[in-house]
């Protein structure tokens, strides 16, 4: 018989949208959660759930809150190493930091090396699924998805092509990004818990054969999700028109090679046009928030409260090392504060809500990770809502759940989490 684990603590899960009405609606705390077999059987009362299963191990966490593990829909793994790296603008930032750091990843044992790294700091970090960008090395790819294989974590990654604006070494060709992308999704797509994602990394780095080979490739393989960047700087975009001067925008610089659908995840879109707007909603593409990015490379401040409410599809992410932490919590932070810097505050449930379900939503896996409810993988984070003095000391005034839980997500890290379950199996604790 399958392992049973019965997790007790405040297990927090989400029944609706804390987007659609008040936002703590949206939210069902129940007091204990079972494992079995690395899926989720069940919530309910201690009392109930032990009686049920009494060959339960029990894991008492008491006030500790449990919830899906946090899922980060736009990272790049090889940048882990360059993170924080001081004084760029976004193209600036790219040919001086991140390029030669990229370059480094033509070793596959170096790629080794920080796939392995990378995935101890984000379990160590509560996150236990990602999106991200390799490099152009189809080794890049096969590091990373060997890694989180091993680990048996959920993840989304996919083979970075440029054919242009790119040093010497970092570029591909339309043909050999065409052909590498294909050979990597064909080994990898839906093996264990691995999707292939098809990554042209934005269009000022790929030539129009490119973008058309990668247009192609994704028709082919429809069941796949396409990532990309879109109007993160206005530099960028200026770039972007000088490169495609009959495109009608950013946007229609994917859009007529066959690269917008609505399993295409979009960066940033920052300074989206009306078009734009219109067009990646009437697809139902999704577009990732990385606010610590954002402020770090300081591009600008993300519509969340405007594109929202128009009903797009959107999802939280780091940006690693664009972004300036691994920490869901600090991401859920800067989200927050770029909310009230454009005048809409984020709740607690809101922002829980962007860090799990929202991205799990975006990248189409809703229906598997990314919320506590039978049948859904077995990947939780515990959170300590006193995990330093100055947290504990505020969140002992808390009148309800949320001022227990909000300085945990403005002023918590790695500390904070104390259990990592990934695939019911537990990963950190
Ligand atoms: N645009 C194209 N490549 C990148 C990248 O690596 N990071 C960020 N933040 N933006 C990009
Ligand atoms: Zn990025």
């Amino acid at each position: 018989m399958a392992q049973k684990t019965l997790l007790k603590g405040r297990v927090l899960s989400f029944v609706g949208s804390p987007f659609e009405g008040e936002p703590g609606d949206a939210v069902r705390v129940d007091e204990a959660v079972l494992l079995s077999g690395g899926m989720i059987a069940g919530t309910g009362s201690v009392r109930d759930l032990a009686k049920a299963h009494p060959e339960a191990e029990i894991v008492d966490h008491r006030d500790r809150l449990i919830l899906a593990g946090f899922v980060d829909a736009h990272v790049h793994y090889p940048q882990t190493a360059m993170i924080a790296s001081w004084g760029k603008r976004l193209i600036d930032w790219l040919s001086t930091y991140t390029f030669p750091e990229e370059m480094k990843f033509a070793s596959p044992d170096y790629a080794a090396e920080i796939a392995a790294r990378y995935l101890d700091l984000t379990t160590a970090h509560g996150t236990t699924t990602m999106c991200s960008y390799c490099t152009i090395h189809p080794e890049s790819v096969e590091a990373f998805f060997a890694e989180a294989q091993a680990r048996g974590q959920r993840v989304v990654a996919g083979k970075t092509c440029m054919d242009r604006n790119a040093p010497e070494g970092l570029r591909d060709t339309a043909r050999t990004a065409y052909d590498q992308s294909k050979t990597l999704l064909q080994k990898w797509h839906g093996v264990d818990r691995i999707s292939y994602a098809i990554t042209p990394r934005f269009s000022p780095t790929s030539t129009l054969e490119q973008l058309e080979a990668m247009g192609a490739l994704w028709a082919e393989h429809p069941d796949c999700l396409m990532q990309t960047h879109l109007s993160e700087q206005t530099d960028e975009i200026e770039w972007v028109k000088s490169l495609f001067p009959s495109a009608r925008d950013y946007l229609d610089t994917y859009e007529s090679f066959g690269l917008l659908g609505g399993r295409g995840l979009y960066g940033h879109a920052i300074h989206l046009e009306p078009r734009e707007r219109d067009r990646l909603r009437e697809v139902d593409a999704a577009l990732i928030h990385c606010p610590t990015s954002n402020t770090f490379i300081g591009s600008g401040l993300f519509d969340m409260a405007g594109l929202m409410a128009a009903g797009h599809r959107i999802g939280l992410a780091t940006d690693t090392g664009g972004g300036s932490s691994f920490s869901m919590l600090r991401t859920m932070a800067a989200a927050y504060e770029i909310g009230q810097l454009r005048g809409v505050p984020l709740h607690p449930a809101q922002l829980l809500w962007l860090a799990t379900v929202g991205s799990a939503r975006a990248l189409r896996m809703d229906d598997l990770i990314g919320n506590i409810a039978p049948g859904m993988e077995a990947d939780l984070v515990v959170l300590d809502l006193a995990s330093t003095p100055a947290i504990a000391q505020r969140s002992a005034r808390a009148e309800d759940l949320w001022e227990a839980v909000f300085p945990t997500i403005m002023m918590g890290d790695d500390r904070a989490v104390v259990e990592v379950w990934i695939g019911g199996r537990r990963a950190l604790g």
